[in-house]
């Protein structure tokens, strides 16, 4: 109100007005405080949160360690892959991770979150008590978070993954149809996105990752199983009927729930295991 006043009287200052008077209002007016839409508002109170992330570097021949971050969460973003480039971008740059389209699509950012595995892109930070990150579990640590997919990538190459034929298109060059019907029978499959979440949460993969081909493998084993263009669907289901390869998978499901994309390789497999010749069983003792 009293600036509205001094405005008004400012404004009325005209060349009648006085000079003692003038400057009388002009100091007064300078005194008073400024009303500004640019002012700042009082600063927000931080919200602080530690991150204890596992470090270890094969350049250092130390234990690994859970190393503590606070960050404050006004200042980032709402993801837990947020949270880990902040850190490594603005407090600690040795700390190592993988990550590419921080939108679920390339499954490299792939970690164990607070127990769960999961994508660290799609796993919002949780308010409250500290958030523990260590890498996949069971797998071979390189550094950090980062650990080595090799046996991963070679069960997912031994599906041979790829459309196998014996007899050529009708017309070179061109697809090979299928039917809508047939095409929606691979939903559920084609979906994934190789991350690994569900493999690394198998109690049956952690104790044989190298017999056991795993649920991400087998899903995808299946896909090309039940695929209407491939021909190769025997072959593919004997090379698989194997003691370990298929039958390690005891139907514990742990890796529906871990799956970031919410596929149910559980069930995929339940599905090659129904497809193979009678007298198979899953009853064999770990
Ligand atoms: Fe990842 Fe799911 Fe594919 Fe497993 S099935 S590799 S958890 S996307
Ligand atoms: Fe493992 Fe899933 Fe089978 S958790 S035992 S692959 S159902
Ligand atoms: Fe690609 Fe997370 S960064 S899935």
């Amino acid at each position: 109100m009293a600036t509205g006043l001094l405005r008004r009287a400012f404004t009325g200052i005209s060349s009648s007005t006085s000079p003692a008077a003038r400057r009388v209002l002009l100091r007064a007016f300078a005194s008073e405080p400024q009303i500004d839409a640019s002012t700042p508002k009082a600063r927000e109170t931080s919200k602080l949160k530690t991150f204890s992330i596992y470090r270890w570097s094969p350049d250092s021949p130390t234990k690994p360690e859970l190393k503590e971050y606070e960050i404050d969460l006004k200042d980032c973003g709402p993801m837990v892959l947020d949270a880990l480039i902040k850190i490594k971008n603005e407090m600690d740059p040795s700390l190592t991770f993988r990550r590419s389209c921080r939108e679920g699509i390339c499954g490299s950012c792939a970690m164990n979150i607070d127990g769960c595995n999961g994508l660290a892109c799609l796993t919002k930070i949780e308010s409250g008590s500290a958030t523990t990150i260590t890498p996949l579990p069971h797998m071979y640590v390189i550094k950090d978070l980062v650990v080595d997919m090799t046996n991963f990538y070679n069960q997912y190459k031994s599906i041979e993954p790829w459309l196998k034929r014996k007899n050529p298109a009708e017309e070179p060059g061109k697809e090979i149809l299928q039917t809508k019907k047939d095409r929606a029978k691979l939903d559920g499959m084609y979906e994934c996105i190789l991350c690994a979440c569900c493999s690394t949460s198998c109690p049956s993969y952690w104790w044989n990752p190298e017999a056991y081909l795993g649920p991400a493998a087998l899903l995808h084993a299946n896909r090309w199983i039940v695929d209407s263009r491939d021909e190769y669907t025997k072959e593919r289901l004997d090379a698989i009927n194997d003691e370990y390869k298929l039958y390690r998978c005891h139907t514990i499901l742990n890796c529906a729930r871990a799956c970031p994309k919410g596929l149910n390789p559980g069930k995929q497999i339940q599905h090659i295991k129904q497809l193979q010749p009678a007298g198979n069983s899953d009853s064999l003792s770990v």
